[in-house]
């Protein structure tokens, strides 16, 4: 994948959150003056006209929470979000259409989590939305640019549907990607295609929402929310008669152990391993074959993805033992501290 900043969005974007816009920053309190764009078809459902700038599908891929993990404690709140979201150039790739997304400036330390929210216009049927939006990028030709949310309006629709948090959370420094009819029943299936306001500047956001039916009582908002990226504290230990102090790293969640250290300059080839395929010595390259990147995990386990069969039947003899580069660190975006003894057979 290769991404590339816009340069005028860069240019926005470098320069501190007073700055970011070369026009005065639009702002709404985003009511119901919504046109009618998206109507029934005879097929589908719904079909929509399209608008400048916008895609046809989106990348939705949120976080694993699988563990239970509350992705909010990652959240870095709106004077950070806008300060650090960018519009990244992406050509296309076997996982990620050619298009451009909202990604993090600085990409090592944040990203950008998906967030999809429900909300129904029953409190207030002829109301809008109900959310604050605020250019922080823009001023371009072809519209494209960055609006995010800067505040849920007081006894407006956004709020009450997300009364009682959860994961139905909209927080200000959200920006919306995508918007989705949904169903009036109980089911609330999706009807049709998504209207994508991914990097459009306001006037192409506001233009989006008003492709929904100002009528239409349930709508799903796909959201992009910057997190800081999970860490977890990993300490080395050495076999005594090495002499090595103990290190500690700090690394991000979703990091291939073996590489995280090596390219940290930590020490990691077991002599005295023996290869599973062949039976000879050598380093395999991270080919889960040789274990020469053998770690005994002793402190954390739960802070790395699971064994593959594979992993399990080469270190079968030591259940504690992990092949580093088979492992990543912070499985399920968890955070917290992970204690290794290297080149265990030397203990
Ligand atoms: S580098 Fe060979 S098993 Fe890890």
């Amino acid at each position: 994948m290769k991404s590339v900043c816009l340069p005028v969005l860069a240019a926005y974007m470098g320069v501190g959150v007073q700055s970011f816009a070369t026009r005065p920053a639009i702002k709404t309190n985003y009511a119901s003056s919504c046109s009618f764009a998206l109507h029934a078809s005879s097929d589908n459902g719904m079909t929509r006209e399209p608008l400048t700038g916008m895609r046809e599908t989106i990348a939705v891929k949120p976080s694993k929470t699988f563990l239970g993990v509350d992705m909010n404690r990652y959240n870095i709140g709106f004077e950070k979000s806008i300060e650090q979201w960018s519009a990244d150039v992406h050509v296309p790739s076997s996982f990620m259409d050619e298009g451009i997304y909202l990604g993090a400036r600085d990409k090592k330390s944040f990203f950008a989590d998906i967030v999809t929210v429900d909300i129904s216009r029953s409190p207030n049927p002829n109301g809008g939305l109900g959310l604050e939006l605020l250019e922080i990028a823009g001023g371009r030709s072809d519209g494209i640019g960055i609006t995010v949310i800067e505040n849920i309006a007081q006894g407006g629709n956004a709020e009450a549907s997300i009364i009682g948090g959860g994961s139905n959370t909209i927080l200000p420094g959200d920006s919306i990607v995508a918007l989705q009819l949904l169903s009036d029943d109980d089911s609330k299936l999706p009807l049709g295609e998504a209207v994508v306001v991914e990097c459009l500047d306001y006037d192409g956001t506001v233009a989006g929402i008003q492709q929904i039916p100002s009528d239409w009582k349930n709508i799903r908002l796909t959201l992009k929310r910057l997190r800081r990226k999970p860490k977890v504290v990993v300490k080395l230990q050495y076999p005594p008669d090495q002499g090595e102090e103990d290190i500690t790293l700090e690394l991000f969640a979703g990091e291939n152990l073996r590489r995280a250290m090596l390219t940290r300059g930590v020490k990691l080839n077991d002599k005295f391993s023996r290869r599973f395929d062949s039976g000879g010595t050598g380093d395999c390259g991270a080919e889960g074959t040789c274990a020469t990147c053998v770690v005994s995990v002793t402190r954390g386990e739960d802070l790395l993805n699971k064994q593959s069969i594979q992993e399990q039947q080469i270190l079968v003899k030591n259940p504690r033992w992990r092949l580093a580069c088979r492992a990543v660190v912070g499985y399920g975006n968890q955070e917290g501290e992970l204690t290794l003894k290297v080149n265990p057979r030397q203990w």
